[in-house]
């Protein structure tokens, strides 16, 4: 990863469940540290574009204090390639959609959400749409936005000191 990441994107399919509650927690978390971040999300697939974030995924983050009401699913362009500064994936299927559309010479980092959360074997986080498991769903979206927040931070701390 760069050490300086000012721009991160979340990856999923829909845009509707994972990413936007990782967009939501993972904003809540880096204001809570007064980490100055652009954070978006979108989906691999066009399926659900202008659509809100499925109702239970809402109801869920809003009960743990995250409001994501107001957010709006889009498609994953190429051009975010060169719009942000790591694009994280939900899983191993986003991860490899992502990839096959990366621009010639373009070297974002492309890196799996749950590679940040510690204590878990999974690399793909479970998808609520299917497994109807919200809660789940968001305590791993929880650890995984602690783990990269740890990351992005420690990098510039380091950065700082060079
Ligand atoms: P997401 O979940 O990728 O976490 O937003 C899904 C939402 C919708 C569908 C699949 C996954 N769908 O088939 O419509």
């Amino acid at each position: 990863m760069q050490s300086t990441v000012r721009r991160v994107l979340f990856v999923c399919l829909g845009n509707i469940c994972r990413s936007p509650a990782a967009e939501g927690v993972f904003r809540a978390a880096a204001s809570q540290v007064g980490l100055e971040v652009h954070i978006d999300s979108a989906g691999t697939s066009d399926w659900h574009v202008g659509a809100p974030p499925y109702a239970q995924m809402q109801t869920a983050a809003r009960q743990r204090g995250y409001d994501i009401g107001n957010l709006r699913a889009r498609q994953f362009q190429r051009v975010d390639f060169d719009r942000f500064d790591l694009i994280i994936a939900m899983d191993a299927d986003n991860l490899s959609d992502i990839e096959q559309v990366r621009p010639q010479g373009n070297e974002t980092a492309v890196r799996l959400f749950l590679d940040f959360a510690p204590d878990t074997d999974l690399t793909d986080l479970p998808d609520p749409y299917y497994t109807l498991d919200f809660e789940t769903a968001l305590d791993l979206v929880e650890r995984a936005s602690q783990g990269l927040l740890a990351e992005i931070v420690l990098n510039q701390v380091v950065t700082c000191n060079k």
